[in-house]
């Protein structure tokens, strides 16, 4: 895999016609984007399907969880709209539901084990008894034995993830920051290089990219820095 194809960034924009010129600004510094609730609410799921046709890849982050036929069918309309990459919670049941629905297309399910937003009094007060740490062990454990392909984690994690996940899953990262970047509201931060050298598969980058000044520069600048890091 090659460095920008490692990069997938964040249209984390109100609408269709702002994402649409941001993708138009990006140009070919940018081959994968990652459509989340703000935008698949308001137009983003067709748009992806355009993105798709133009020859890009969608990773669609919307956290699947339900009952498992809910989520099946859910994973099999992502799957003819062509999506690269799909989230579910790292629940059993929804992690068996959606792997068994994606069988035979090119969609590839990752696994959210504990939102990063979430600290240890966060799932106590949730009715957990556990750390986060124990949770997030404890999750990518199933998520590898149920075959899902891949888990979202903070470059943080990635390390000690990668030593319970198969290699042939891969590990995805936000909270990615270029040396010097606003840090925004992210708390746990990495540079690209950093991220890349703890294990991470790809990297999901927004603001520092979406609110650049000039964002094409700023996508083509961490493109530069994961191939010198892969190097
Ligand atoms: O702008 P920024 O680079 O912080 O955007 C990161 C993206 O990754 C956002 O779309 C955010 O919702 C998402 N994300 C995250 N942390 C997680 C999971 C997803 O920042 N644990």
């Amino acid at each position: 895999m090659n460095a920008r194809e490692r990069l997938i960034v964040a249209l984390d924009v109100p609408s269709v016609a702002v994402a649409d010129k941001m993708v138009t600004q990006l140009g070919d510094s940018v081959l994968f984007y990652k459509i989340g609730y703000q935008l698949a609410f308001a137009g983003g799921l067709p748009f992806a399907e355009t993105l798709i046709r133009a020859g890009k890849r969608v990773f669609l982050d919307l956290k699947l969880h339900d009952i498992g036929n809910t989520v099946a069918r859910g994973v099999e309309s992502v799957a003819k709209l062509g999506a690269t990459f799909l989230t579910v919670h790292a629940y059993p049941q929804t992690m068996h539901a959606a792997v068994e629905a994606r069988h035979g297309s090119g969609l590839r399910i990752l696994g959210v084990t504990v939102l990063t937003s979430y600290d240890d009094a966060d799932l106590a007060a949730a009715g957990y008894d556990f750390t986060v740490a124990e949770l997030v062990a404890e999750r990518a454990a199933q998520a590898r034995d149920i075959g899902m392909d891949g888990l979202v984690c903070s470059a943080g994690e990635a390390e000690r993830l990668r030593s319970i996940v198969s290699e042939g899953m891969v590990l995805v990262t936000p909270g990615i920051r270029p040396a010097g970047a606003d840090r925004d509201d992210q708390k746990r931060i990495m540079t690209p290089a950093a991220a890349v050298a703890a294990g991470a598969d790809y990297l999901v980058v927004g603001r520092p990219v979406i609110e650049a000044s000039d964002p094409k520069q700023a996508a083509e600048a961490i493109v530069a820095e994961i191939a010198a890091a892969t190097r």
